[in-house]
């Protein structure tokens, strides 16, 4: 079909439904450079203001989905499942939940993404073990996941090409915050990765892409209904993330930190919400009750098996399992500087982001695609939102392998930071959850 794009952006304008074919024709010409950046950024304009319907919503994640290459899994049959998080700080989840959904029969097979600006990725945490292979050809990443269940890999091959083009477009036209494009962009990827179920954790507040819950929801509630639309089971998770999770911030210590965590110790937050995220995956993915799921998912973490998986897996991908025995030996960053309470207070709340903002300061993020990361450099809070404090308590301990950074860093954290002399109620790890009943 020939389309004239001045035609699509005046319809948009006009507030206006575009057909399928519409849709389709205009991905398929703006993938192949037939459409140019500025009239595809008026179009996303014009997106911003009218919205979409949910139909068009449906027909744009499939056409861009469909813009380049698409994973196979049919091989693993409805057991493949996928968890996507819209980006946090601190969040070392899937080093967890992976290994726990695989040691109970679910098959994670999943593309991750490096971290960029305040929030970490995991492929970078996986790469803190020296060696740990990131890209794996078909063969070999099939072959390991009939094995043990688990490979994740970097984003690879031409997925999703056109979302890639339209992100970065949208990123300097101030489009990138409108729902139908926002819920396009990402599960047209989860989509392309091609598992049967998807887990979704939404992160809302103070470090995250959506501030409410009610924002956070909406967004959730649009991607269930353009995966349900697709044939996938899907769920979502509504998470908090007005306080990072877990005590970790950056690399080796999130490494450190999940390690804790699949032993059966570490921050009980950060064990809730992989339990819940992992419950739901298996729910799923092998077609249990949700009841049955939170039995299976504790006993696989408690019982050690998790772990073991986790070990299997970081060895299977070329990373060095005596750290996974024993994440001490990654040492740790050659200088730390400890925040320190200046009165006896209660620890109010904190700016997620601005922690993230210094933790990348210190070395243990990315402020640009081609910055280098130091794998030991981070924060670790030691208190956290509505613990008491006494004066002279360290609330956290920032690490660094480049102390020319540690000023800015610390005034960067420590304006993330508000304290109160009256007691503070602890926030909810999770906001809601759509899509498991
Ligand atoms: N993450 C994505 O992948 N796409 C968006 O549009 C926003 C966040």
């Amino acid at each position: 079909m020939d389309i004239r794009m001045y035609d699509l952006i005046e319809k948009k304008k006009r507030a206006g439904e575009l057909t399928k074919d519409e849709i389709f024709a205009m991905i398929r010409a703006y993938t192949k450079g037939d459409i140019p950046d500025y009239q595809m950024s008026a179009f996303c304009m014009a997106v911003w203001f009218n919205g979409m319907t949910d139909r068009e919503t449906f027909d744009l994640t499939e056409a861009m989905a469909l813009s380049g290459d698409t994973v196979d899994l049919s091989q693993f049959g409805d057991r493949s499942v996928d968890k996507h998080s819209t980006g946090g700080v601190g969040d070392k989840t899937t080093l967890i939940v992976a290994p726990i959904v695989a040691t109970c029969g679910g098959i994670v097979a999943k593309m991750s993404g490096r971290g960029l600006g305040h929030t970490g990725g995991t492929v970078d945490k996986l790469e803190s073990f020296e060696g740990f292979k990131t890209s794996l050809s078909p063969e070999d990443f099939t072959a390991q996941v009939e094995k043990i269940g688990l490979a994740v890999i970097g984003q690879s091959g031409d997925l999703a090409p056109a979302d890639k083009k339209m992100y970065a477009l949208r990123d300097v036209t101030a489009t990138v915050d409108t729902i139908p494009l926002i819920a396009a962009s990402i599960m047209s990827k989860k989509l392309a990765a091609g598992t049967h179920s998807i887990v979704l954790d939404v992160k809302c507040g103070s470090g995250a892409f959506m501030r409410t819950p009610e924002d956070a929801s909406e967004l959730a509630g649009m991607m269930v209904k353009i995966g349900r639309a697709h044939n996938r089971n899907i769920a979502a998770v509504i998470t908090n993330m007005n306080i990072p999770l877990g005590h970790a911030i950056g690399n080796v210590l999130e490494v450190k930190e999940a390690v804790e965590v699949l032993k059966g110790r570490g921050p009980d937050d950060l064990r809730e919400i992989c339990l819940t995220l992992a419950s739901a995956m298996v729910k799923l993915s092998c077609g249990v009750s949700i009841e049955k799921a939170k039995e299976m998912t504790a006993d696989a973490l408690l019982s050690g098996r998790a772990y073991d998986t986790f070990c299997r897996w970081i060895e299977a991908q070329g990373g060095e399992k005596e750290k996974a025995l024993d994440p001490e030996l990654f040492g740790i960053a050659e200088h730390t500087y400890d925040i320190v309470a200046e009165r006896d207070c209660y620890f109010e709340s904190c700016n997620t982001e601005m922690i993230g903002t210094a933790a990348m300061m210190l070395g243990a993020g990315r402020a640009t695609a081609d910055d280098i990361i130091d794998p030991r450099a981070g924060i670790i809070l030691h208190k956290k939102p509505s613990d008491k404090l006494k004066k002279g308590d360290v609330i956290a301990t920032l690490h660094t392998e480049r102390p020319a950074t540690i000023e800015a860093a610390a005034k960067t954290f420590e304006s993330a930071l508000q304290f109160t002399d009256n007691a503070v109620e602890r926030q909810p790890l999770v906001f809601n959850i759509i899509g498991l009943d």
